[in-house]
């Protein structure tokens, strides 16, 4: 397992690292506690759904696929960071991948996704088997979309509807990173 640190903005330091299945229940508290602190994510409080189990098959994919990545950040003990890629399982579609990336509000503007971000993309070019990042995010997630264009990533759609709260809609735009 590949281990980095990085001195943040606020001076702590950041470990970034691979995710084992043993650290399946923390992402799931993790997630949960996330799903709370904003809207802007795919799931509401209580409707993550994965249990443990699942959770666990989840990371070891990634660990034994070529074109995934389940990153996470910790400050000392606490996770402040996960960031997944899942690519594509046929041949045509080998070389693409989607990514999810949170970061907890109390550590938001600290530098953990930019650097997360910097971790996938190394990866991606150093691997050379995955060439093209995608991402849905909002379009209303200006923190999101600031942080993704300066890592490279442009906006290629704008899907309706992608999401529904209750009764109401939200658009989200398709950005995407070529790796070369
Ligand atoms: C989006 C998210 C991952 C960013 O993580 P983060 O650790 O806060 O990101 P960083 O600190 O590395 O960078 C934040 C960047 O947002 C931008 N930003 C911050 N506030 C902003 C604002 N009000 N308007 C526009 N851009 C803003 C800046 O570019 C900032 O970088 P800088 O301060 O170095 O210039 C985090 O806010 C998050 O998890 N949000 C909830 C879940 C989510 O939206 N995930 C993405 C779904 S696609």
């Amino acid at each position: 397992m590949q281990t980095r640190g990085y001195t943040l903005k606020s001076g702590k330091v950041l470990i970034i690292r691979d995710a084992t299945p043993d650290d399946a229940s923390s992402v799931i508290t993790f997630v949960e506690a996330l799903s709370g602190q904003t809207d802007y994510l795919s799931f509401g409080p209580g409707e993550f759904g994965y249990s443990e189990a699942q959770e666990r098959a989840f990371i070891r994919n990634s660990e034994i696929s070529i074109n995934a990545l389940f990153l996470l950040a910790f400050i000392e003990d606490a996770l402040v960071g996960i960031l997944t890629f899942i690519g594509g399982e046929r041949p045509r579609v080998q070389h693409i991948g989607e990514l999810g990336l949170m970061v907890p509000k109390a550590h938001w503007g600290n530098g953990i996704g930019s650097l997360l971000l910097d971790t996938l993309i190394r990866w991606a070019e150093e691997g050379g088997i995955v060439t093209k990042l995608n991402l849905r995010v909002r379009t209303t997630n200006v923190r999101a979309i600031a942080l993704y264009e300066r890592k490279g990533f442009v906006i290629e759609g704008t899907v309706t509807r992608s999401m529904r709260i209750g009764d109401k809609y939200f658009d989200s735009h398709l950005m995407g990173r070529k790796i070369d």
